[in-house]
């Protein structure tokens, strides 16, 4: 049995974008205790008494026998973000042409981080949509390198996704200094493994606050403040955190950070990422990618460059305006449900995972890769298995569920607190089951897939 309680300073009145009504505040949530409890007539009672069971409702079910644990991926589509996109397509550019810049388009990306920004504790003016993740993480990472000159080191570690690993490295080469990846293997506490690693030398800490494959998260709060011990700077990538974990930049004094819109935010495929720069530091940080959208007076079209004020001044060049938009359609999910809720909601589906996997999968040879302490992870769980790869295929092809598959031999379930349930939970693990119990073949070409 464990137990956790969560309060969040991220609290604040959101408004309902598309209706324009004042959504509810987020409130603290005991989390705890978390009674040991698997099985169908425990999910169909946790899923009755589930407050948030309504939003499932406005996601799209075409397939209501298919199990999507993918969320962490990409999350679900809602009606709202359908109804977006006919809107922009047929209205805005169908009717209004080149005159919807002028009616919301250029400011869209300002007025979108306006409202992401209560969700990683920032305000106003701190977070844009802008790009993608990782050539987000390189204008901050170029600026933080560039704002601590003589200091010859970056550091990440080996949780930290493989995009952050590459765009880093070049940073740090591009300058001079060197990318110093912590071993967090077998290491008990990840934190105490980064501390050795930091010192004077340092300019620039970067890394995952839910790592991808394991799901192990970090004390945003207390590393961000080791990190200022040694005078470097801090980037956080919250592309697994970001709407199911509760998160307070401003509270933690942290620097800098980026994330993914198309997870639990459901922005949808290749929506946009978000980029936060701490209010203090923007006036002291340069954008590296010094394009027209960053320029002080865009439609001068003069030849030289001015930047712009504030965060604006993170920004390059034109955005794409579709999947920018249908980032709205999650936010309003994620702020009427509340942070708080999402977060109770998801340590439930995470906890029943872990008990029916030691019920029913772990003596079928599945490894939980994944903290058990729920206050050290996100809302996915990885399992290892030898035949990992296969049993995914399988389960794609021929049980319906969709979880992912993360090399060598991880088995990712993203649990999307707003459209999954507990009985999806119970029903993707029985599948599962009866998959490995009657031996992984299939009869689809296991080869051939370039997405996993
Ligand atoms: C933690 C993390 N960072 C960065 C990325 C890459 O984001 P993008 O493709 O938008 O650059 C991903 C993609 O899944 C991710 O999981």
């Amino acid at each position: 049995m464990s137990a956790l309680v969560i309060s969040s300073d991220t609290a604040g009145a959101y408004e309902d974008a598309v209706t324009g009504r004042s959504l509810p505040e987020m409130n603290t949530v005991d989390l705890g205790p978390f009674p040991s409890i698997s099985g169908f007539d425990s999910a169909i009672e946790l899923d009755r008494t589930d407050p948030l069971a309504g939003f499932r409702a406005r996601y799209t079910f075409s397939d209501p026998d298919l199990i999507y644990l993918d969320g962490n991926s990409l999350g679900r589509l809602s009606s709202v973000a359908a109804s977006i996109v006919d809107r922009i397509v047929r209205h805005e550019w169908g009717d209004r042409l080149i005159r919807s810049w002028n009616d919301g388009w250029w400011d869209l990306q300002i007025d979108i981080g306006n409202r992401l920004a209560p969700l990683i504790g920032a305000d106003p003016g701190e977070v844009i949509i802008s790009d993608s993740t990782s050539v987000n993480l390189y204008k901050l990472a170029t600026a933080a390198l560039r704002a601590r000159p003589g200091r010859p080191r970056v550091v990440t570690d080996d949780t930290n996704f493989p995009t952050d690993i590459y765009v880093l490295r070049g940073v740090a080469e591009a300058h001079g200094a060197n990318l110093d990846i912590v071993s967090t293997e077998g290491e008990p506490d990840p934190v105490a493994a980064l501390e050795t690693a930091l010192d004077g030398g340092t300019a620039l800490v970067s890394l995952s606050h839910t790592a991808f494959k394991s799901g192990f998260t970090y004390d945003l709060a207390r590393v961000t403040e080791l990190v200022h011990e040694i005078g470097a700077l801090v980037i956080w990538d919250l592309s697994h955190s970001v709407g199911v974990v509760p998160i307070d930049l401003g509270g933690a004094g942290a620097d800098l950070a980026v994330g993914c819109t198309y997870k639990y935010l459901n922005g949808g495929p290749g929506s946009p990422a978000f980029l936060y720069v701490r209010g203090s530091l923007q006036s002291s940080l340069e954008n590296p990618i010094t394009g027209w959208w960053g320029h002080a007076e865009p439609f001068e079209f003069d030849l030289d460059f001015r930047p712009t004020d504030g965060i604006r001044k993170f920004h390059s060049g034109t955005m794409p305006v579709i999947s920018l938009a249908t980032i709205d359609a999650g936010l309003i999910d994620v702020a009427e449900a509340g942070i708080d809720r999402l977060r109770a909601k998801s340590v439930s589906l995470t906890e029943f995972f872990v008990n029916e996997w030691e019920e029913h999968l772990e003596r079928l040879g599945f490894e939980l890769r994944t903290p058990r302490d729920p206050g050290l992870r996100g809302s996915h769980i990885s399992l290892s298995h030898p035949d990992a790869w296969t049993i995914d295929r399988a389960l794609i092809e021929e049980a319906k569920v969709i979880p992912d598959f993360r090399a060598p031999d991880n088995l990712r379930f993203g649990l999307a607190p707003l459209y999954n349930s507990h009985l999806d939970v119970h029903t993707a693990i029985q599948r599962i089951k009866m998959i490995v119990e009657r031996g992984v073949s299939i009869g689809v070409d296991v080869s051939k897939v370039t997405v996993t």
